[in-house]
């Protein structure tokens, strides 16, 4: 059927500026990572995107490797933004990055050289059918690769127009002041990086929001739900149509420490009349350096439960005290562990050894 659109869709979205650049984003924005593979079913890809859109929410995420397999949800995108969306293409704001492993070889993936992020750009606007990103992350950091070339591959995507804004993503604070100054010194400005953030996992608070202040970038914070950890899903056990169910990987971080949290955390957002998932996507969006916290969903009920957190965006200090004093206790490394991807994965285990 054809689509078309809601009339109302911008009056519940808040949008805020990202960092300061001239870029606003929806508060709340949707990431296609999981649920939009060739495995997943190409009628929820459309229903969920035309509802988040319905809703307010104009920024989509992507990357080259996203599916199952890599790719895909690239080119499910492109096929839902050609019959759907074309005619709101300004009205949108879509990303994608390049850095994980995507094709064979020694410049398909784990590198930030020049050769692999503009081959990747190159192959993600055909995926999708566009002329330009909105944003054109560094996906990861590459120790291997000196900054200045990653940086300089940015730096021309942006210049060519194929990308209106450039940020770096899971950079802790030391990388991203070093890339800031790259960027500034070529007269382009980082305009937003897009760390890990969640009740679970609190590392950019320390330092990285600092950073990113002093250099006028914005914050989109990854996986606020912890891949769906912060939510009522798993209080009792593991649903067989979860992701905890489905990756082992993930099944592995849902520790005894972190599910007695998780109860503690809901008893708290049932109090505040809240679901524990749109507690946790408020309580991301606390902090006026987190322009926009993104979100995954694998079903339209999920998407809307997530986006009634938009109701109460408020904390009394009360509660931020008690959340403080609740993660504290439970899982005091949460502000220190740096993210997955600092480098040191590669150091330890290089994909390509020199
Ligand atoms: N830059 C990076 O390196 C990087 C890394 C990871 C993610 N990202 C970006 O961040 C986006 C979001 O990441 P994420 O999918 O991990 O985010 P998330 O919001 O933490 O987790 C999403 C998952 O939680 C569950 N869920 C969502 N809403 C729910 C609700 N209201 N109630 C109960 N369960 C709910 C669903 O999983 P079930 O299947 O279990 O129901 C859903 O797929 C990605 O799509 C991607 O764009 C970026």
């Amino acid at each position: 059927m054809t689509y078309t659109p809601d009339t109302a869709r911008y009056t519940n979205m808040p949008y805020r500026r990202c960092g300061r650049s001239g870029l606003k984003l929806p508060a709340i924005s949707l990431g296609l990572w999981h649920n939009f593979g060739d495995i997943d079913p190409l009628d929820n890809q459309r229903a969920l995107l035309r509802r988040a859109f319905d809703r307010g929410i104009t920024h989509f995420d992507l990357a080259n490797n996203y599916g199952p397999p890599a790719g895909s949800a690239e080119t499910n995108f492109g096929r839902i933004l050609r019959e759907d969306l074309r005619a709101y293409r300004d009205e949108l704001i879509i990303s994608s990055k390049a850095g994980w492993q995507m094709w064979d070889g020694p410049y398909g993936g784990f590198t930030g050289s020049r050769k692999h992020l503009i081959a990747s750009c190159d192959q993600s606007l055909k995926r999708m059918g566009l002329d330009y990103v909105d944003i054109f992350y560094s996906h990861r950091p590459d120790p291997y690769t000196p900054l200045e070339e990653t940086m300089g591959a940015l730096v021309q995507l942006y210049r060519q127009g194929k990308a209106l804004y450039i940020g770096i993503s899971s950079y802790g604070p030391e990388l991203t002041r070093a890339a800031a100054e790259i960027l500034k010194a070529e007269g382009v400005p980082l305009t937003i990086n897009q760390p890990n953030y969640s009740l679970l996992d609190r590392w950019i608070e320390p330092e990285l929001l600092a950073v990113n202040d002093k250099y006028g970038a914005g914050a989109i914070v990854f996986s606020p739900l912890s891949q769906g950890f912060l939510s009522d899903k798993y209080l009792r056990d593991i649903p067989e149509d979860s992701r905890a169910a489905r990756l082992d990987w993930v099944r592995a971080g849902l520790s005894p420490e972190k599910l007695k949290l998780i109860r503690q955390l809901n008893d708290m957002a049932v109090g505040r009349g809240q679901s524990l998932a749109q507690m946790a996507l408020s309580w991301t969006l606390r902090d006026p350096r987190i322009t926009s916290t993104l979100i995954g969903a694998r079903t339209v009920e999920q998407l809307d439960d997530s986006l009634g957190a938009l109701k109460n965006l408020s904390f009394t200090a009360d509660e931020l005290a008690l959340l403080d004093r609740l993660t504290r206790s439970a899982l005091p490394d949460i502000f220190n562990e740096p993210p997955k991807a600092t480098g040191q994965d590669l150091i330890e285990n290089p994909v390509f050894p020199d």
